[in-house]
């Protein structure tokens, strides 16, 4: 017995993308920083669907791979999403025919959608539901109007303006080519007749495809009741092809994220040159100026300013901080901290209150104390800094000696006067002095002053002497 209520999501996701020109399978490109399939992961998860079928093929492997695991998690889908293969791809029909074991039995409805749409919402599809299941209709499909069809299938209806069915751009009559209102690919079926009609397919058209397609026709003359739901905006539907409608989804998808951000407080100074990767969280009142890229797991708390110029990367930025001209990588950043200009953060590094990094310092896997300075071309690597440090311009940690990496330790109030070597493993202890121009081989103990350098001689006279010599 079927249930009604009972929705599943099957998403069409084994096509080579020949178009694409790539070996990178067409739904793993990423769309704002995420892979293509997972917005439409996203989307399909907002109906609430009992199951998903993700069909793969071509680089299945890899496509499983990455959604696998939490996604699944993160979207209370744990063992309801499963992969169905399509061992060669013979068209949308027969990847959609390979999803039907996987599907409950019990299942009242099955929503078909292709991994290519990256810009379809859960709102949109959750309103297509609710279409459906009021039309009362056996199959429904999504359609839209656009200026160029280009490679849609289009929507031809009858002298009443019914759908009679969808022609694929390859096959297309004449009288075929003044049809606007294409096929957005977004699919809802009722299960019994999803399995009487996949069944019956054949591959007689111009690709010696099974078009999915072609349901809408049969089943428009097996009488059963078929509407379609015109979808305003045609670019929410846009599939992607190639590379130049991947750049279209991707623009049009970053709009969509500056508008949320700025509507929630943010000020995104210049929209056109902001580039915030889909999940990344950004705190009111905080300013984006022009360049700033935003990416992966990234979260910026409130009040801070990032850019003008700067790239974050899968890190944290506690609220007030600023980060100018500067890249951040897999790195904590708290509150109050300024990181700029010409910094570079790199993984593993975490950064205390009010600590002022840069201009022009790089920071590896360190952790620095709060209220300490890295100014002026230093390198800190494998560092543990304590509280109120004071790094001169030119300090370098000495971490690597060809073969493995060292620690440095510089503990709280110490003060490295300019252009030192810290050769480690090294530690200088609390409130020590390391003198401008040491290089530091053994550790300093706390309270005392590290000096290792040449005494200077001043050779009186010798300008003249030397002038002497010459002449
Ligand atoms: C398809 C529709 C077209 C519609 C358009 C909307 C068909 C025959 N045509 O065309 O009417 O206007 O989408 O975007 O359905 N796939 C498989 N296995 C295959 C072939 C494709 O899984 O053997 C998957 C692809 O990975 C892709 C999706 O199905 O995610 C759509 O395939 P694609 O080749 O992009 O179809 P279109 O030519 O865009
Ligand atoms: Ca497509």
């Amino acid at each position: 017995m079927s249930d009604e209520s009972k929705l599943s999501v099957v998403i069409l996701a084994a096509g080579e993308g020949t178009r694409m020109r790539s070996d990178t399978a067409k739904v793993l490109f990423p769309v704002c920083g995420r892979p293509m399939i997972e917005h439409i992961l996203n989307a399909a998860s907002a109906v609430r669907p009992d199951t998903i079928v993700v069909v793969v093929g071509h680089k299945g492997e890899e496509v499983r791979r990455e959604i696998t695991g939490s996604w699944a998690e993160s979207h209370h889908m744990e063992g309801r999403l499963e992969f169905a293969w399509q061992l060669s791809q013979k068209g949308t029909g027969h990847a959609a025919a390979c999803a039907r074991s996987h599907l409950p039995g019990d299942c009242g409805h099955v929503m078909i959608l292709c991994g290519d749409t990256p810009l379809i919402t859960g709102e949109m599809l959750q309103t297509f539901v609710q279409f459906h299941l009021s039309e009362e209709t056996g199959l429904s499909f999504i359609t839209t109007v656009v200026d160029d069809p280009g490679a849609y299938g289009r929507v031809r209806r009858d002298c009443h303006g019914r759908v009679a069915r969808i022609v694929e751009a390859n096959d297309l009559l004449p009288g075929d080519e003044q049809i606007r209102e294409v096929n957005a690919g977004i699919y809802l079926v009722r299960k019994d007749l999803f399995d009487s009609l996949l069944s019956r397919l054949d591959d007689n058209n111009a690709k010696h495809e099974f078009y999915l397609t072609d349901v809408v026709e049969m089943a428009v003359q097996d009488g059963f009741k078929v509407s379609s739901f015109v979808w305003q905006d045609s670019s929410v539907v846009q599939g992607v092809n190639d590379r130049h409608a991947l750049a279209l989804a991707e623009a049009r998808l970053r709009e969509a994220i500056i508008k949320d951000l700025c509507l929630s407080g943010v000020t995104v100074r210049d929209p056109q040159n902001t580039y915030v990767d889909y999940g990344v969280k950004v705190g009111r009142n905080t300013v984006l100026e022009p360049g700033t890229f935003l990416r992966g797991r990234t979260r910026i708390g409130e009040g801070c300013i990032i850019g003008p110029c700067s790239e974050i990367n899968d890190s944290l930025v506690g609220d007030n901080s600023k980060v100018w001209f500067s890249v951040v990588e897999d790195s904590e950043i708290k509150k109050r901290v300024e990181v700029g200009p010409y910094s570079h953060i790199r993984p593993g590094t975490c950064i205390e209150p009010e600590v002022l990094v840069g201009n022009f310092a790089e920071v590896k896997n360190c952790v620095i104390g709060s209220g300490s300075k890295v100014h002026h071309h230093s390198y800190l690597g494998d560092s543990v800094i304590g509280q109120r440090v004071n790094i001169g311009a030119g300090t370098v940690t000495v971490n690597y000696d060809g073969i493995s990496k060292h620690k440095t330790v510089i503990e709280d109030g110490a003060f490295i006067g300019c252009n030192a070597n810290l050769i480690a493993p090294v530690k200088v202890g609390k409130n020590a002095y390391v003198a401008a121009g040491s290089t530091i081989t053994s550790d300093v103990p706390g309270g005392s002053l590290g000096i290792a350098r040449e005494r200077q001689t001043n050779k009186e006279d010798w300008v003249a002497k030397r002038t002497e010599k010459m002449d």
